[in-house]
């Protein structure tokens, strides 16, 4: 069983999104997405392809615009809404600095392939944060080691496996010391022998009471590891329950039969 989630209802939410819309042209990918995560939780987000988690966890750090809704990370606001249905973000320069507040995983890792590691690690602290380079170094090395990789740290990414590129890009976006980490299927592009390792470092990261929002089939991990598994169906999150309890009883049909389907 996960650890309990140490904050009361007291705390304001890590993450807060109210009533997300989004489309794509005609195509409405989010409609009315609704959920909040607390500090230490993780959260896993599971769902029928093209229901809209990746694109829900991108306009959670802007990487998507959204048409309306709600969204604030640890209480500042990143987009809103207004009576009239305008949606408007925060300035430039505070929209940069909350989304610096989470970091992101992908599928196919995004390291920069002329780099060497320790250089892929070092980049944004010292270009974003202005870290000095001797600090960024530090930062990096125990990161490295951290996720058992510090023997790879003049290594470029074309000589590391998939699983080891997955921990270095796991160390990159914690350089950045955020305080939310966003996971995209982070194994989906794995062989499975390989799937293990970055599940293992991600099992740590959530030991350590990292907040994270994890997108995944891997419904092993959703159920040892997150505190609340969210279902998404056509763009709408249609429930967000416990684990253990969602693995009792999903507690929506669309959501019992995509169960059935994986398990
Ligand atoms: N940049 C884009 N332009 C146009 N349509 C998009 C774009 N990104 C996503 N979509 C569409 O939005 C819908 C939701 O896509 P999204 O990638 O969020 O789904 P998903 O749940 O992450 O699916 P998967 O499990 O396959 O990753 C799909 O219909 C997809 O085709
Ligand atoms: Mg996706």
């Amino acid at each position: 069983m996960p650890n309990s989630i140490s904050d009361t209802t007291r705390d304001v939410p890590m993450i807060e999104a109210r009533g997300v819309h989004k489309a794509f042209g005609a195509n409405p990918v989010l409609r009315g997405v609704s959920l909040q995560v607390r500090r230490g939780e993780v959260v896993a987000v599971i769902g029928p392809s093209g229901s809209g988690k990746s694109t829900f966890l991108r306009c959670l750090n802007h990487l998507e615009t959204i048409d309306s809704g709600h969204i604030a990370i640890e209480g500042e606001t990143l987009a809103s809404t207004d009576a009239q249905g305008r949606c408007s973000y925060a300035p430039e320069a505070e929209l940069r600095r909350i989304c610096r507040k989470s970091g992101m995983v992908f599928q196919h890792f995004n390291l920069f392939p002329h780099l060497t590691v320790l250089e892929n690690l070092i980049e944004a602290p010292m270009v974003v944060q202005g870290v000095a380079r001797g600090a960024a170094v530090a930062r990096a090395e125990a990161l490295l080691a951290k996720v058992g990789l510090s023997a790879k740290r003049d290594n470029y990414p074309e000589r590391l496996s998939g699983g080891q590129k997955q921990r270095v890009a796991i160390a990159r976006a914690l350089c950045m010391e955020p305080d939310i980490m966003l996971f995209d299927e982070p194994t989906s592009a794995l062989d499975p022998e390989l799937t293990g390792e970055v599940l293992r470092t991600m099992r740590e990261l959530a030991e350590e009471r990292m907040t994270m929002l994890v997108v995944t089939h891997e419904m092993g991990f959703a159920r040892e590891v997150a505190h609340t598994v969210a279902f998404m169906d056509q763009g709408e999150l249609v429930a967000a329950r416990p684990a253990a309890e969602f693995f009792a009883d999903p507690g929506h049909e669309r959501a019992r039969a995509f169960l059935q389907h994986m398990l």
